[in-house]
């Protein structure tokens, strides 16, 4: 999303060069699954683990103290020792503002942050200048667990929050995500509750082999661009077991995203599941291998969904399958739409990103809308190989129905609505 356009309102304080940088965009590299075939349920002190308690740094769990630097001062003594280590916030409310979790730390094995209390996020929109709240960078072997809560106390930031998803000007200001990951590998979030983040709950960038599992994300419907989970640039990224309810996308995944699978979740209210807006940016990589699967939603504007922008940038999706979904009163349950906020009559260029290979089975369940199946693809990249199996989606008593545009799709199965002509 807006990500791009922060590292180049950035570039104006510093030199071209960054520019340069930011928009040649390079896929992290993939590597072993170090989680795979382990108990990730089970937490257990590895052999003479040492436990940072951010108590004992000064940090005060009365909701009111400022516990930036106890926090910061215990991060580096997790981080920075040859000791294997983790990092307990106790019960009660701690206040921290913006602060970097920052690697590479000397650890043999991955670090344990143990939240068991909540942190809360300060107020103050000029305390953010590092964009985000809580920044995890640098990082091989992370776990974030414990059951606590991350309070983003998006309330007041809400009310000014800029839309920089439709706003065209390059000065657009993202509100901050609560959990930021940046260039991670082998990262665990599990067992986390998030509520009212000024931003995205989680936004994931630029990192390989991520679990995102039992977290609980909440923020009211109307709080505005509060995705649950937002995925740029990253390879193999798991989900499952999440619920998340809040006022944007449950799950977005932009360019460079590949190899992530979606599980068991249930979302609602918000925007449902997102790909894409695609071609957006200059020099977007391709969005492909996302398997979604066994997942409810729940009153939420959109089901499963792929947008792109028209008359933009080049990009892709590919090799994606939604199965197995129930939809309870979406508004939207299938929607490809390639003329995103260019809709009903689109004047612009044909979108130029190519749709492929996207397969949707056994969708069942009710809409709020007549239109349950939406295909509009590019009149220049007509979609290609999408498959439709299974589908039975009710409006009320009345059948609902579908509409295509540059789709010609492969039907299997149960079509209700009717499949397009
Ligand atoms: C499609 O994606 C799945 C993962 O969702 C992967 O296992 C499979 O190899 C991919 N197929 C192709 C043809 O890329
Ligand atoms: C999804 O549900 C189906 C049917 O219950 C089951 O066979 C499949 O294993 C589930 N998928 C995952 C990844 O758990």
């Amino acid at each position: 999303m807006a990500f791009t356009k922060k590292i180049c309102a950035l570039i104006m304080c510093f030199a071209l060069v960054y520019c340069v940088d930011a928009a040649k965009k390079v896929m992290p590299i993939a590597s072993p699954d170090i989680y795979k075939g382990t108990n990730l349920a089970k937490d257990t002190l590895a052999p003479g683990e040492k436990i940072v308690n951010v108590m004992k740094f000064g940090a005060k769990p009365d909701g009111k103290f400022d516990c930036t630097q106890a926090f910061m001062d215990a991060w580096r003594a997790t981080c920075k020792t040859k000791e294997q280590s983790r990092l307990l916030i106790p019960n009660g409310r701690f206040v921290v503002s913006t602060m970097f979790f920052s690697g590479p730390c000397l650890n043999p094995g991955p670090i344990t942050i143990q939240v068991v209390g909540t942190i809360v996020a300060t107020i103050d929109p000029s305390e953010y200048v590092n964009g985000e709240w809580l920044i995890f960078e640098d990082l091989d072997g992370i776990k974030l667990i414990g059951g606590g809560t991350f309070d983003g106390m998006g309330k007041k930031s809400w009310a000014t929050a800029e839309n920089c998803e439709i706003e065209s000007s390059t000065t657009c200001i993202r509100n901050p995500s609560s959990i930021y990951f940046h260039k991670v590998r082998n990262g665990l979030i599990q067992n986390i509750k998030s509520v009212d983040p000024k931003g995205f709950h989680i936004f994931v960038t630029n990192s390989v082999n991520i679990r995102l599992r039992l977290l609980r994300l909440s923020a009211p419907a109307t709080s505005p661009n509060t995705d649950g989970i937002h995925l740029s640039q990253s390879i193999d990224v798991k989900l499952s077991k999440n619920t998340i309810e809040t006022g944007d996308d449950c799950v977005s995944m932009i360019q460079g995203v590949t190899q992530v699978s979606i599980n068991k979740m249930k979302c609602g209210p918000g925007h449902g599941i997102s790909i894409g807006s695609l071609g957006k940016y200059k020099d977007e990589l391709e969005v492909k291998e996302i398997k979604v699967e066994n997942c409810t939603l729940v009153g939420t504007t959109n089901g499963l969904r792929i947008k792109a922008w028209p008359d933009k940038f080049p990009g892709g999706a590919s090799n994606i399958t939604f199965s197995n979904i129930i939809m309870d009163n979406v508004k939207n349950p299938i929607i490809i739409d390639q003329e995103y906020e260019c809709f009903p009559n689109c004047q612009k260029k044909p979108s130029l990103v190519q749709i492929k290979g996207i397969s949707f089975s056994n969708i069942r369940g009710t809409t709020i809308s007549p239109i349950a199946v939406d295909l509009r693809c590019s009149k220049q990249f007509p979609c290609q190989n999408v498959q439709l199996r299974n589908i039975d989606l009710n409006h009320g008593p009345k059948p609902a129905d579908s509409r295509c545009a540059n789709i010609k799709p492969v039907y299997g199965g149960i079509q209700r609505p009717a499949a397009c002509l």
